[in-house]
């Protein structure tokens, strides 16, 4: 394959995308609710997806009608307690975790001098790595701490962009939530989606198993046509 009909960067989002965790915040947020008596169900956890864990708290409160019913410092204890929950079930995870295909294409980025960049809200992302084998995989991790806007605001993929030197046009991003899309596009980084919900993709995909370079490239090349 030709790398000048390649992207330079590919950035991912972790849950979700480079692994089989978007299922665990769903269930530890959900047991959260359920404890302060609010019901939420998988089509409700779409907007939770890509969101910062603060920020899913505030969605859920309000979802329940409580956003008035906790103090700032019962919510922190709320979302502290969603953490611990969320860590526990992470608990064993393993390279056998990372999602289908992605293991492939991280080796065939690098074999084609692509860089690779992860763009995940989650501070637990470095153990995720850690547990996954996947640091050296990838030439720059954005730390969620130094991000001032959470997804669907484009900071934490033009910080990757920046950290990589490499234009917003040169990228492409994976994401499966409908903040992170909405932040591709807002940050003018072609957005492939992982799901079947998702709006305003620029190429979607069911599952990440069908991902691979040799598509990221017949993608890349139909949108360099049509710009
Ligand atoms: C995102 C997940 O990757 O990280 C969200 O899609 C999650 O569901 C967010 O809320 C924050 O994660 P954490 O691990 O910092 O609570
Ligand atoms: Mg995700």
């Amino acid at each position: 394959m030709k790398t000048d009909t390649l992207p330079r960067a590919v950035i991912f989002d972790l849950d979700g995308v480079v692994v089989d965790t978007a299922h665990l915040h769903f269930l530890a947020w959900q047991r959260l609710a359920q404890r302060i008596g609010i019901h939420i169900d998988a089509a409700f956890n779409e907007q939770l997806k890509g969101v910062s864990r603060q920020g899913s708290l505030a969605r859920i409160l309000a979802a329940g009608g409580k956003t008035q019913r906790f103090t700032q410092a019962e919510c922190e204890s709320l979302a502290t307690e969603k953490n611990a929950d969320y860590v526990g079930l992470l608990a064993g995870l393993t390279p056998a975790d990372i999602l289908p295909g992605i293991g492939d294409l991280l080796r065939a980025l690098r074999q084609h001098g692509i860089l690779t960049g992860l763009a995940s809200a989650s501070q637990n992302a470095p153990q995720v790595l850690a547990a996954l084998g996947l640091q050296p995989a990838f030439d720059y991790v954005a730390d969620s701490g130094q991000i001032t806007h959470s997804k669907p605001h484009p900071e934490i993929f033009l910080t990757v962009c920046d950290a990589l030197n490499v234009a917003p046009q040169q990228a492409v991003g994976v994401e499966d939530a409908q903040a992170g899309i909405d932040a591709l596009r807002a940050g003018g980084i072609f957005a492939i989606g992982i799901g079947a919900t998702l709006e305003g993709a620029d190429y979607r995909l069911d599952s990440t198993g069908a991902l691979s370079l040799a598509v990221i490239g017949q993608q890349w090349a139909r949108h360099q046509a049509d710009i």
